[in-house]
Parts: structure tokens; sequence; C-alpha cells
């Protein structure tokens, strides 16, 4: 059985204060949640505060990073090692976001190494596919698709990979209001366990968690998490406010 993971990405959003605010609000609307893993990805200023915060509360939230550079230490001016974030009690590393591939350039040999040195410091990667309306719309997402798991977990083995997250998030779904349908969602992550089950075995494929993300919200979420291959979702916009995140997060309650 795959735990779901619901996992907020707070992406350029929340000073220090503010993110130390929604983690006090979030907690304990999430405290009684046994059998989903709630986690939040919150800018790396916040982090070392989070992490002492949520030990304090004792809460069960774990702690993700929005990105990492995939070097051990050196001269990387601005950027962030695995083992920085590995020592503040970070679990999940999002890897491959379509922000970072779009806006900032990152392309698939860089993603790939970044989901390396994330497996290698012992942390998860959350690895962010998706196809952008055009390429949807060309027939061309699960080739798209594809071409990122080639590319993306060159190197990965199998039983890293069965402990990994992917997430599918569709380009023009995210920010954007549209969500996939369950139907297309459900598609897609099938496509990708298929994937997973031809290129590392059942085993990997059985236990490999597969998110949805774009543009999941309280009113979408139980519907979306109910579909057979949806492990749980990546939630940008939503998380950043603790009643819906929860809402989301107790999307069993609805079922
Ligand atoms: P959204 O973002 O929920 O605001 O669409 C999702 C994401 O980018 O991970």
């Amino acid at each position: 059985m795959r735990k779901p993971l619901i996992a907020g990405n707070w992406k350029m959003y929340k000073n220090n204060v503010e993110a130390m605010e929604l983690v006090r609000e979030l907690v304990p609307l999430v405290t009684e949640l046994q059998d989903v893993e709630v986690a939040v990805c919150p800018p790396f200023t916040a982090l070392a505060d989070i992490s002492r915060l949520a030990r304090e509360l004792d809460s069960a939230v774990s702690l993700g990073a929005q990105d990492v550079y995939p070097e051990e230490e050196g001269a990387f001016t601005g950027e962030i090692s695995p083992a920085m974030l590995k020592s503040l009690g970070v679990a999940y590393v999002i890897a491959g976001h379509s922000e970072r591939r779009e806006i900032i350039g990152e392309n698939d040999e860089f993603v790939a190494a970044k989901v390396r040195a994330v497996l290698d410091s012992g942390m998860t990667p959350i690895l962010c596919v998706g196809e952008t309306l055009q390429e949807r719309e060309a027939g061309e997402a699960s080739a798209k698709v594809q071409g990122q798991l080639e590319a993306d977990l060159a190197g990965a083995g199998e039983s890293e990979v069965a402990g990994m997250v992917i997430a599918y998030e569709p380009i023009w779904a995210i920010g954007t209001g549209k969500t996939a349908t369950p139907a297309d969602a459900q598609d897609m992550c099938s496509f990708i366990r298929s994937w997973i089950t031809s290129t590392y075995g059942d085993e990997a494929a059985a236990s490999l968690r597969i998110l949805y993300g774009g543009s999941v919200k309280p009113d979408n979420a139980s519907e979306l998490m109910s579909m057979e291959d949806v492990d749980g979702a990546l939630v940008g916009g939503a998380s950043l406010k603790a009643p819906d995140f929860a809402a989301i997060a107790n999307f069993k309650q609805d079922t």
C-alpha cells in the first residue's frame, strides 16, 4: 500500500515570519491524519526555523526543499547543497519543477544530476514531469513525459526509483485554475507507472508514489486522489492557506 503524500510547494511566497505562522496554523489541522503524509516545501530562507518549529510542535509534517545544487560543496555562489538541506532535517527535494525548467532554463541533464545528488544524500527526490498545452494538443504529452523520465532518471537504480516520488504536473494546469480531469490525471499517472514497470520492474512500480499537481484545490482533491494511480498531490497556490491545504490533506473525509 502506498501512503498518499500531500506536498505543498510554497514557491517564492512567505517570508520567514509568515512561513512560521503558516506552519503554526497548519500543524493542528493535520495532526489527526493517520494514513496520509503531509509535507511542506517552503523557501530556503524559512527551512531552518520551520525545522525547529516542527520539532517543537512535535509535528509529523515532513519538510521539503524546492531545489538543490547537485554538488557536495564548492565555489557555487548562491547555491545550496544536498548536505545543507539534509542537516536541517529536509526529507524531500523537488527536482525539475516546470518553473525551473521554463523560467530558469534547467535542462534534463541538470535535473538528472539533481536527482542523483538527492538520492546520494539519502533524501527523496520529488521529480516533476509534464507537458505544455501545445504538446498535449499535438498528441505528444506521453512522449514528452517519457523523454523526461528517461533522461531524469538515468543513473537511478531500481531500489532508488522504488522510494522516489514523481509528480505529474501538466504545465497548462499550474497556477491557471485549469485542472486536468481526474481521468486525464489517471491516464498519465498510469502511463508513468507502466513505464516504470517496464524499465525498473513490478516492485519499483508498486511502491513508487506518483502525485498529480496543477491547480489542486479543496473541491477537486478527493476526486483526483480517488484515481488508482494518483498517490497524492503537489499543491502550489492552495498550500499557502492553512485551511485549504488542510482540507486537501483531509481528502479522505469526503470519500
Ligand atoms: P498550483 O501549482 O497548485 O498553484 O497550480 C502546482 C505546482 O506548481 O506545483
